[in-house]
């Protein structure tokens, strides 16, 4: 059994990671801590508690963490994921609430109750990871894992021309915790831009006869919308988180993944919250660089969509 904890912002593609989650039996997660980015960190929770809610999982606590970057900016994403981060389609408020204790507080708590047993699966902006660092120096010791959604290689930005969102959102945090030791697994836009999302996953969510399954083609008509009309021209999106989740859990093989050190640039010129690798080893096979921990998925089988229209009409797992 894989244990994570999930660090969102949430998000119409984090809610679809998380709903993957959901549905694999082999997966147990501890706790879902939500950060400030697509939407705000108190509506990331009641988003998450929502999903908790749609497939009855609700005692997994719901932590809130950063509201705002370590320079206390906040500039939300409703062009993507809509003014209530879940596609503006009308969702009742969560029945449930989410925990008293501070994201990063849990996040070491939890990691010093059960050492070596953690994956951190990290879809949104770093800050609360880069925090549960300061308190606890050691977090890299007492967690398995690391695996992030973030950055651009070899690949344009979303965020700006060069710098993706999650890592652009805050990149004294995020290169915190890229350079902190820990084995970490970096999924950039080179691979969640490649593995799209379309209208035809969509029509098979709509047409399964699931709560869950229509729940997500509900939101994806949002989604859809917007890189249609922003990013594609054509109709399909980008399957970041979900793709990222489904690496963290071994669904997916990596077919290029290098282990490389990776820098953040935190300049305020045109290229802040760029995330650097150095590839040029990639025709001798790319052995891993001294020191780095850092493993940089480059290139993936491309078949993942399909997976996960096929999980959400699924059942639930039991948890
Ligand atoms: C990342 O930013 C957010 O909009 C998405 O949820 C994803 O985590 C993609 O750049
Ligand atoms: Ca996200």
């Amino acid at each position: 059994k894989e244990t994570l904890i999930v660090d969102c912002d949430t998000g119409i593609d984090d809610a679809l990671a998380l709903l993957y989650l959901l549905h694999d039996p082999d997966v147990d997660i501890r706790a879902v801590t939500t950060v400030f980015g697509n939407t705000d960190a108190d509506t990331a929770a009641d988003n998450s508690l929502r999903v908790l809610e749609l497939v009855g999982r609700q005692h997994i606590p719901v932590a809130v963490g950063a509201r705002s970057n370590w320079r206390g900016t906040f500039s939300p994403a409703p062009s993507v994921h809509g003014d209530d981060g879940l596609g503006d389609t009308g969702l009742p408020a969560p029945r449930s609430t989410p925990i008293s204790e501070p994201a990063a507080e849990l996040i070491v708590r939890l990691a010093r109750e059960s050492p070596g047993e953690l994956h951190l699966l990290a879809i949104g902006p770093l800050t609360n990871l880069a925090t549960a660092l300061l308190l606890e120096p050691k977090l890299p010791d007492l967690v398995k894992h690391v695996t992030v959604m973030g950055g651009a290689i070899h690949h344009p930005g979303n965020a700006t021309p060069a710098a993706e969102a999650n890592i652009h959102n805050d990149p004294e945090a995020a290169g915190m915790v890229l350079q902190a030791g820990w084995n970490v697994t970096l999924v950039p836009l080179d691979v969640t831009m490649a593995e799209v999302l379309t209208e035809e996953v969509k029509n098979r969510l709509g047409a399964a006869d699931s709560p869950v399954a229509t729940f997500a083609a509900t939101i994806l008509e949002h989604y859809l919308d917007f890189y249609e009309q922003d990013v594609f021209g054509v109709r399909r999106a980008a399957c970041h988180d979900p793709l990222a989740a489904a690496i963290a859990v071994g669904d997916v093989p990596v077919v290029l993944g290098p282990i490389v050190a990776v820098e953040v640039e935190t300049g305020d010129g045109p290229a802040r919250g760029v995330t650097i690798a150095d590839t040029r080893g990639k025709y001798r096979g790319f052995p891993a660089q001294e020191g780095a921990s850092v493993r940089v998925v480059l290139a993936t089988e491309r078949t993942f969509p399909g997976r996960l229209a096929e999980q959400l009409c699924g059942s639930p797992g039991a948890g």
